[in-house]
């Protein structure tokens, strides 16, 4: 994912009724095979790596990518049943407290398209605000900012501004 701002969430009230303001339910979901998974068990990391290297991400260690989800507060994947693959990945990690990032939102290109995206997003952030975390960022590629918007996300909340440390910068002065 590439760092081109950063966005965050205020809408505290769009996920306040759980289930309810879910725009599939998890009944559906399940009825078309899409199983949500809340651990890491069962989730085959080099099926997941070839999910991210699907949508443009580069290929990864999956010895770190262990780690990193090792290092994970909360995480959401979908199994699609009749694979038993991971077909949509997202994570956050932070304080557990006040804070946290949204980091790897990815669908599988052949199952773009029908909700998973947003259902994913929506029990993530559901999960984190339960949890009273409200300080909710992520990183968004501009062509997927349409994406986040209608899940509270915004771009730089009162002129506030996200930076991320760059070693070229680094290395002029
Ligand atoms: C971005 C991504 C996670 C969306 O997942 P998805 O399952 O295809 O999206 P959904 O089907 O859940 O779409 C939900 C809504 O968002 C809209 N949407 C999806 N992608 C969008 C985009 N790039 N820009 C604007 N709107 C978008 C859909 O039209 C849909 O709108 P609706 O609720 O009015 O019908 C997925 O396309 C993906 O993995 N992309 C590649 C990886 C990536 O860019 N991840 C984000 C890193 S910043």
């Amino acid at each position: 994912m590439l760092a081109r701002g950063v966005i965050s969430a205020t809408l505290r009230s769009a996920f306040q009724s759980p289930t309810s303001k879910y725009s599939i339910s998890d009944g559906d979901l399940e009825s078309r095979g899409f199983l949500f998974r809340r651990t890491i068990s069962g989730l085959n990391l080099d099926h997941l790596n070839s999910v991210f290297v699907a949508v443009g991400f580069p290929r990864r260690d999956p010895e770190k990518i262990k780690l990193a989800l090792e290092h994970t507060d909360s995480l959401l994947w979908v199994e699609y049943s009749k694979t038993q693959k991971p077909v949509a990945f997202a994570r956050a990690t932070g304080d557990g407290v006040f804070n946290a990032i949204i980091w790897d939102v990815v669908v599988d290109p052949s199952f773009q398209g029908i909700g998973l995206g947003k259902a994913v997003m929506e029990r993530l952030m559901e999960d984190l605000l339960q949890r009273g975390i409200c300080n909710i960022a992520l990183y968004s590629e501009p062509r997927v900012l349409g994406f986040y918007r209608p899940l509270g996300f915004v771009a730089d909340p009162d002129g506030i501004r996200g930076m991320v440390y760059s070693r070229k910068q680094r290395k002029k002065k």
